[in-house]
Parts: structure tokens; sequence; C-alpha cells
């Protein structure tokens, strides 16, 4: 199997790039449909000191945000890119380094009251190991915040997503052709099915199950 840092670097191309990326889109990820969401099905299980942790953090804009909201709330958020744990500030929340292929994550079980993990999943090799650390650090009853990108076709990921070339250019160069279909295969890997039906076989209940922006990503609201 790829090394998990490369395999990062070479869907994040170039990592300062691809955090002031995710720095620029913020606000289309955590927009007002994003806080209706959380009030509905977040909100009403929180208690005053609640435990939330970010899977695939990014840059930690969710935790900064996170952090304004709840001053009481021990939050962790768990990233592998060293350049975006560069970034993690960690006076507000405690960073963990971890591959999450991999099941040994150092959060307890059952000490979660929520798992947020938004535009993660489709950078793994395969989601089963990420979504069974959800399940075992939630409590009974705590609750996963899941978006991510879901299969579309082709036409429509061109069309939408790689505006500033013309993949039938003759002249395009081979690196950069390549490049477009490798980001198609990892932004398209699983359908919304797909997701719904790994999170009922892993054992969760699923409370919401929707598409946004017309079917091009999927969100899930999750409870152990
Ligand atoms: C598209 S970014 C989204 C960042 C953040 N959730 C946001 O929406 O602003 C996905 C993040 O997941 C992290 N990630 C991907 N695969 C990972 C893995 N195997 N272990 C830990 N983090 C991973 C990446 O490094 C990247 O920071």
């Amino acid at each position: 199997m790829q090394d998990t840092k490369e395999l990062l670097a070479e869907h994040h191309n170039n990592g300062e790039d691809f955090i002031r990326l995710m720095r620029e889109t913020a606000d289309n990820r955590f927009n007002d449909a994003f806080w209706i969401t959380w009030e509905q099905w977040i909100t009403p299980i929180l208690g005053d000191s609640p435990k939330i942790a970010d899977f695939g953090s990014g840059p930690g804009i969710l935790l900064d945000l996170l952090d304004k909201h709840y001053p009481q709330a021990e939050l962790t958020g768990v990233e592998y890119a060293t350049y975006m744990l560069d970034t993690l500030d960690q006076k507000h929340y405690q960073i963990i380094e971890h591959d999450l292929h991999l099941p040994n994550l150092s959060i307890l079980n059952n000490s979660l009251d929520v798992v947020t993990t938004i535009f993660c999943l489709h950078e793994l090799t395969q989601p089963i190991t990420l979504l069974r650390s959800v399940y075992r650090c939630l409590k009974p009853g705590g609750r996963c915040f899941i978006i991510d990108w879901v299969r579309n076709p082709l036409s429509r990921y061109i069309a939408e997503e790689v505006r500033d070339k013309d993949v039938f250019e003759p002249e395009l160069k081979q690196d950069v052709l390549n490049n477009v279909f490798n980001h198609f295969i990892e932004h398209n890997r699983y359908t919304r099915e797909d997701v719904t039906w790994l999170l009922e076989k892993l054992g969760f209940k699923i409370l919401e199950d929707i598409p946004l922006k017309e079917g091009k990503f999927g969100q899930w609201i999750v409870e152990k």
C-alpha cells in the first residue's frame, strides 16, 4: 500500500495551496445549512462541556469555529498531513497525529459525544477503519456528522471541477491530464448508497441521509 503521507501529498498537490483553498472555500462547507443541521441533530445531545473530535481536521477551520461556539468543550483534531499539523493551534484543542487507515487511534472507547468528518473519507484508500474508530470512540447515543463527495458522471465532474483546462485539447500535458483523472477517481469513490450501506453494516443508526449540491455531495448524521 502507498505510504499515506505520500498519498495525501499527491492528492493535495501542493500543501500550502491546498490549505489556502480549504480556507477560501470554508464558507461553502460551514454555511448556514451546516449550522441548521448542527442545531437540529447535534446541539440536542451536547452537555455543558462536550467532547468533540474532528477526524481529518485539515487546517482546523471547524475546530476554530467550535472553539468559539463552545469555549467549555474538549476539542480534538485528528490529522496526518504534516503541512496541516503545522498549522493547527494546539492551545485551543488537542491534536493527534494519526493515520486514520490504522485502528490504534489514541482516543478512549465510548468517550466522545460527537465526531465530525468533513470531506475526509474520500481521501482514504478504504473507509472502514476510520468508521470503526468513530464507532468505538463515540459514547452510546453519540453522533457523527459526515459530509463527502459522492459519485457523479464524468461529464458533470469535468464541467464543474475542471473549468480551467480542456481535457480534449491534444496539447494538454500528460501529467495535467493524469492529475484530473486521478482526482476524478478519488472524488467519485462511493455513491451515497454505498456510504449509507457501510454505516449501517458498521452498526450506526442513520438519522439523516441527504444529498447536497444537487447530489454532488452526501451528508449523513448517524448515531451509535
Ligand atoms: C479535504 S480536507 C478537509 C479538511 C477539513 N475537514 C475541512 O473541511 O476544512 C481532508 C483532510 O483529511 C485529512 N486526511 C486524509 N486522509 C487522512 C488519513 N488517512 N489520516 C488522517 N487524516 C487524513 C487530510 O490530510 C486533509 O487535511
